[in-house]
């Protein structure tokens, strides 16, 4: 099986790296598209897709350029054409679940994706195989290792500032310059939303999941949530309700009890509850070069085994996420009024925690308080 890598950066090279020391016989790389000039690879670089769109003889196409276009036009295009496909794009599949995956069944192709939630960590893998014995109650848990990482650091050792970890996690390489889409949620918004689509084979719009990140996080709060015998992380978690589906993205804190709560360094632990199996999580790296690489020549080996798990992805429409089906307790601090009749104790200087309350009406209450230019940080407490 000839196959072509779109883009040759981190997870590009380290696919080409994998393939190089792990090779199975009959696959091989022909065509790399990149925007650089790469002398290690200048035999078989080109920067026109048309070079590999067009070339009859390539049946797989792996995408990891990133980004939502062209990578999505790409990928479509490359179904059209009868090339099976590998992407590691959470962002692009996550939009596009739903054309994508009937494409692929269509046209009776591949589109795996195992890298693109848990990196390195059989996932989504494990999810498909769980989904097709069992009744997928709820799926997440702690997805972005960048945030792990930050929290981690600010919950262990002699207690960080926020802004500190966060320039230690860009000098290690953990954060991008820009973090954004690491605190905030954005990157778990895309990472949940893949994972809900499989377990429930239902498109969640990734763009419609409320969250509330990490930023605002400060170094009282982690001594608030010490003296209540808490750890806090950010998480992702998708809970079927009846027929509908409550998805949100927000900081949790759990108990030593929980396996979340010594989740060490940028690791992952992500978990799904079956009704018959019970609980099982997967935890490990969820990114970088070399396992994120080896996932996705997993995904190609399968795919030249005949093999594919992600051949069983199904999607039968699109539901709306529901975050008013489901209500925490949640750690708030804050600078601002609001509402008081939501506090049930308070926990230090404006800190407190509330009633149970909707997961909606708490993200509409700190979305409202970050729109007046107030600081909130809010962190549900696990059950
Ligand atoms: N990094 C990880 O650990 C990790 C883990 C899991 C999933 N992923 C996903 O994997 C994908 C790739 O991530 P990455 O970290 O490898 O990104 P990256 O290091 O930025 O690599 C992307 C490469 O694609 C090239 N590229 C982008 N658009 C192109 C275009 N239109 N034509 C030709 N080349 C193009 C880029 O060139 P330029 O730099 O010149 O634009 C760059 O060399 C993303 O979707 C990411 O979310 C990453």
């Amino acid at each position: 099986m000839k196959i072509a890598l779109l883009g040759y950066g981190t997870v590009g090279s380290g696919t080409a790296e994998c393939l190089r020391n792990h090779p199975m016989e009959g696959v091989d790389l022909a065509k790399v598209l990149d925007k650089r000039k790469i002398d290690e690879i200048k035999e078989i670089l080109t920067d026109n897709i048309d070079d590999i769109l067009n070339d009859g003889t390539i049946e797989t196409v792996v995408e990891v350029m990133g980004g939502e276009e062209p990578a999505y036009t790409f990928v479509k295009s490359a179904l059209l054409k009868g090339k099976n496909v590998v992407s590691a794009n959470k962002l692009m599949l996550s939009r596009h679940y739903d054309e994508l995956v009937n494409l692929a069944r269509e046209k009776n192709l591949s589109l795996s994706f195992s890298a693109a939630a848990g990196g390195s960590i059989p996932w989504l893998f494990n999810l498909l195989r769980a989904k097709r014995v069992d009744n997928i109650l709820n799926v997440g848990g702690v997805m972005n290792g960048t945030t792990n990482f930050i929290l981690d650091k600010m919950q262990t050792g002699d207690g960080a500032d926020f802004d500190k970890v966060l320039k230690e996690a860009q000098a290690k390489g953990y954060a991008e310059a820009d973090p954004t889409a690491d605190i905030d949620g954005l990157d778990v918004k895309a990472k949940i939303a893949l994972s809900c689509d499989i377990a429930y084979s239902k498109m969640i719009d990734p763009d419609d999941i409320p969250a509330l990140g990490i930023r605002y996080v400060t170094k009282n709060d982690i001594d608030n949530f010490k003296a209540m015998g808490y750890n806090c992380r950010l998480i992702g978690r998708g809970e079927k309700i009846g027929d509908e589906v409550a998805v949100y993205v927000e900081p949790m804190l759990f108990k030593p009890d929980a396996a979340e709560y010594t989740l060490a360094g940028a690791g992952n632990i992500i978990s799904y509850l079956g009704e018959k199996m019970g609980k099982q999580s997967y935890f490990g790296l969820g990114a970088g070069k070399e396992p994120t690489g080896a996932a996705i020549v997993n995904d190609l080996y399968d795919i030249a085994a005949g093999i594919s798990i992600f051949d069983m992805a199904q999607c039968v429409g699109k539901t709306k996420c529901r975050p008013e089906l489901v209500c925490h307790e949640y750690y708030v601090r804050t600078n601002t009024e609001f509402d008081r009749s939501i506090v049930k104790e308070t926990v230090g200087d404006n800190a407190f925690i509330t009633k149970k309350i909707s997961v909606a009406s708490m993200h509409e209450l700190a979305q409202k308080i970050i729109a007046d230019g107030k600081e909130i940080f809010a962190a549900s407490i696990a059950e």
